[in-house]
Order: structure tokens, then C-alpha cells, then sequence
């Protein structure tokens, strides 16, 4: 595989989950747009990327066919455009025969397809696992990266298996980032389900190759602004890949707010590369560290139950808190400023331990910054 990219966790906005099959030319050159003026762009969100649907024969030499009624000047236009906004271009296919919409997938044409999508000017291929019967997760997926390799451009390969075939365990020699569980809905219960599936793959992830718990639904509707919060954060304790699922377009304030916010995309893409992990399960209420690079940490607190809680927070405890044990070296209270990542406030140290109320749902985001 290409392994210089993905250093840090592929950034970028998905057709799935607001529009479904509904893509076109139109909608995806009109994304890139507003990638641009929404600002996205400049947070950090880099990939524009077509899931299912924009395909639909193949030729009698096998090529693929892409939807002319949808997409009238060809993908190489789509492509050429999203570069023209100093974006990157994504696409979508299936390594079984047919995609989960029924489209033409993948299998026997790998290497055709991966010297298509090169000549479209790909950047990043989300490769699905529908209608795959009797194969083999890791070697049709390695038939599509070496098909990738062969077509010489450097493409992000990501990994849509969905967790059965336990790709943590495999694919950092394959792809840059593997699906771990089933398709999130944009409810809060699934997005709290997908997270404890992360709790024991923490290992497994790192540069060049993630974990991907599904793509963000912040702002399509089903959660509060706190669930969206929450989640947004979560997604950034964990090191996800981050691709906006929303309607650019069509961006609230609130959204807008979450999507952008820098001191907390800052855990996701630190350098370090070290997915977060649960320190403290007590049910209603968990901790979740992440470390950082430079001996720097955050600390996420998170009310999972339908109540509010106030909780009592040691500061002590977050700073030292290690994957299996508590270290003292180097984590001393007295290096670091507390950083309060959703107030964008620092937080005194005077008092290390403080009472903290938290609503329904909601998450507390610390990093702790070196002096
Ligand atoms: C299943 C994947 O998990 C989704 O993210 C999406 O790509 C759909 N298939 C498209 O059919």
C-alpha cells in the first residue's frame, strides 16, 4: 500500500449519510463549494468523497459506467473540479459482485477499476463488503490494494467490512483505515453502541492505519446539540477518520460550531496517533484519556445516562491516568495548563479536585497543555 499517507486520520465530508443514492455532479461540485466557504476546509476537512450509487453498467470491455443522467460530464470533471478547490477526490465501490445498492461491484475487476479511478484523478476509495457470498475479507481486499499500487497513483484506501473478519487485526498492511462495526444511524443509542465496540481495539490503531467507527452524523438531525457534541468529541478521543456526514449547505450555527472546533480536532490529528482509551467505566459515567504528543493529554468525562450528574473530578487522576497502570513520571499538575476544549477557556489548577455538573448526554473535553 501507499503507507505515507493517512499519517493522521483522514479528514473530509461523505455523500451516505444525508444523501444516500441521491448523488449527482451537481450535489458534489456543490459540496466542494461549500467545504470552501463553510470554512470546513480550513478546519482541516480535506476528502470530497461519492458513496454508492454513481455507478451503473459495465461496457462489453468491463469498464465501469457512471451514471450519465447524474453525472453528464464523467467523474475525471467532478474530480478536476474538487482538485480545482485545493480538495481532494473520493469514491466508492464494492468488493463484492454487486455494491449494497445493487450497483455494479468490484470483484474480477480490481485492477481495471483501480487504473480508472487513477485516470479519474482518485484520491481515496471506500471499498464496501456487499454481496461478497464465499470470499475472503483479507485477500479480495488485498487484490484492491494491489490493484491501487499497480495503477501508480497514491490513493487512501479505506476499508468498509464492518468488523466480522476482524480487520484491526490485519488490514494496516492493506488500507489506512477499516471499519469496525455496522452502519451508524443517526441516533444517540447507536452512536454510544459503536463506541464501547472501541474500547478493546485501542492497540490496534495508529499513523497509516485507523480504526474508522463510521462516519459523522453531526448535524443531520436525529441527536441534540449536546448528543452532537458528544459524539463529535468521542469520535475525536478516538482518533476516527472525521468525514462529515451533513448537508454543508445547510450547516446551523451549532453545527458549524462542533464540525470546526479546533482545539478539539487537534486531539484527533495529533501527531502521536494513539486512539483514546476508557480509563474509568462506571456506567452512567466514563473517562476517556487520550495521549498526546509531548507528554500532553485530554481527558473526555462523559454522562451517558438520561440525568444530570455531578461528578467529582481529580485532576491528579486524568493527568496520570495511563493505558494499564498510573504513572507519576512525567505527569506532574505543576508542568501543565488545563485547557477547557468546548468553553475554549483555561481552567485554574489551584484546586486539583472540583465538582463538575454535567447535563444529560453531554461530555466534558481537558487537555492538558505543557506549561
Ligand atoms: C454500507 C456502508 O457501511 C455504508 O457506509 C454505505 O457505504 C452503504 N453501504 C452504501 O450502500
Amino acid at each position: 500500500k501507499f503507507d505515507q499517507l493517512a499519517k493522521t486520520p483522514p479528514m473530509g465530508w461523505n455523500s451516505w449519510n444525508k444523501f444516500a443514492c441521491n448523488v449527482s455532479e451537481k450535489l458534489i461540485m456543490q459540496m466542494a463549494d461549500e467545504m470552501v466557504s463553510s470554512g470546513m476546509q480550513d478546519a482541516g476537512y480535506e476528502y470530497v468523497v461519492i458513496d454508492d450509487c454513481w455507478q451503473v453498467d459495465r461496457d462489453e470491455n468491463g469498464e465501469i459506467v457512471v451514471d450519465k443522467d447524474r453525472f453528464p460530464h464523467g467523474m475525471k470533471y467532478v474530480a478536476d473540479y474538487v482538485h480545482s478547490k485545493g480538495l481532494k477526490f473520493g469514491i466508492y465501490s464494492c468488493a463484492g459482485s454487486k455494491t449494497c445498492a445493487g450497483r455494479p461491484g468490484g470483484r474480477g475487476h480490481e485492477f481495471q477499476d483501480a487504473r480508472t479511478y487513477a485516470s479519474y484523478g482518485v484520491d481515496y476509495l471506500k471499498y464496501d463488503w456487499c454481496n461478497t457470498t464465499t470470499q475472503e475479507a483479507k485477500s479480495s481486499y488485498t487484490t484492491m490494494r494491489d490493484g491501487l499500487f499497480a495503477a501508480k497513483r497514491p490513493i487512501v484506501f479505506s476499508l468498509c467490512e464492518w468488523g466480522t473478519a476482524k480487520p484491526w487485526e490485519w488490514a494496516k498492511e492493506v488500507g489506512h483505515l477499516w471499519r469496525t462495526t455496522g452502519d451508524i444511524v443517526d441516533r444517540w443509542d447507536s452512536m454510544i453502541d459503536i463506541l464501547d465496540k472501541e474500547k478493546d481495539l485501542a492497540k490496534y490503531s495508529g499513523p497509516g492505519g485507523w480504526n474508522d467507527p463510521d462516519m459523522l452524523e453531526v448535524g443531520n438531525g436525529g441527536m441534540t446539540t449536546e448528543e452532537y457534541r458528544t459524539h463529535f468529541s468521542l469520535w475525536c478521543m478516538l482518533a476516527a477518520p472525521l468525514m462529515a456526514g451533513n448537508d454543508l449547505g445547510n450547516m446551523s450555527p451549532e453545527t458549524a460550531e462542533i464540525l470546526k472546533n479546533a482545539e478539539v480536532i487537534a486531539l484527533d490529528q495529533d501527531v502521536l496517533g494513539k486512539q483514546g482509551f476508557c480509563y474509568r467505566d462506571n456506567g452512567d459515567y466514563e473517562i476517556w484519556i487520550k495521549k498526546l504528543a509531548n507528554n500532553e493529554k485530554a481527558a473526555c468525562l462523559l454522562n451517558r445516562s438520561d440525568e444530570e450528574k455531578t461528578v467529582q473530578v481529580d485532576y491528579n487522576v486524568l493527568l496520570k491516568a495511563n493505558d494499564n497502570y498510573w504513572a507519576s513520571e512525567p505527569y506532574k499538575l505543576e508542568n501543565y495548563k488545563l485547557r477547557d476544549l468546548w468553553e475554549h477557556k483555561e481552567v485554574s489548577l489551584e484546586k486539583s479536585t472540583v465538582f463538575v455538573k454535567m447535563p444529560p448526554h453531554s461530555v466534558k473535553v481537558y487537555r492538558f497543555l505543557k506549561k
